[in-house]
């Protein structure tokens, strides 16, 4: 297993959609261990492929809080059928570091996947998992959690962003 370096916006593969995985491979099955360790490491509760640049229909999520045993959930070729409710939680994103905004989701969905025997899983999710699950989900899509800003927000985090990338880059070649 391996920590992968993580893809950051606004990097154009983040923008890409993933085509539907055919079969559950060695390379994909190596890819969810990797993606899991990459998630620990950061940390964060959830991965999708594209973030580790890889351009596979796979996502993985531990929501679990802190104290509890861990709820690592693998899944591949995920779908929502099935949504009801809102919710409205700030949000943030390993590809977006040091950025959060709330940000309206379905509170409950019955949703399924592949998981990484290749067995097909049905489940409802609810809370931070159902939250999680949908970001996940729209990464496959080549969507972001930004794209759910009002247009006034996402000029206002354009800004904020641009400043945060200069002064890690500035900090990095040893400016001021
Ligand atoms: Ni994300």
């Amino acid at each position: 297993m391996a920590v992968l370096p993580i893809l950051e916006y606004p990097n154009e593969i983040l923008r890409k959609t993933v085509a539907k995985e055919t079969a559950v491979d060695e390379e994909l099955i190596h890819l969810s261990e990797d993606m899991a360790e990459t998630m620990y490491a950061a940390p964060g509760v959830g991965l999708a492929a594209p973030q580790v640049g890889q351009l596979r229909r796979i996502i993985v999520l531990d929501c679990a809080r802190e104290g509890e045993p861990a709820d690592l959930l693998v899944a591949i070729n995920p779908e929502i059928l099935e949504s009801e409710g809102e919710v409205c939680h700030s949000e943030g994103c390993l590809s977006i570091p040091g950025y959060y905004a709330d940000v309206m989701r379905h509170a409950k969905i019955r949703a399924r996947w592949l998981d990484v025997e290749g067995k097909e899983v049905t489940g409802t999710l609810e809370g931070l998992k159902a939250i999680c699950f949908q970001h996940e989900c729209e990464h496959l899509e080549g969507g972001l959690f930004i794209d759910h800003l009002s247009p006034l927000k996402r000029s206002l985090f354009r800004k904020k962003y641009k400043k945060h990338h200069q002064n890690r880059s500035g900090g990095e070649k040893g400016d001021t």
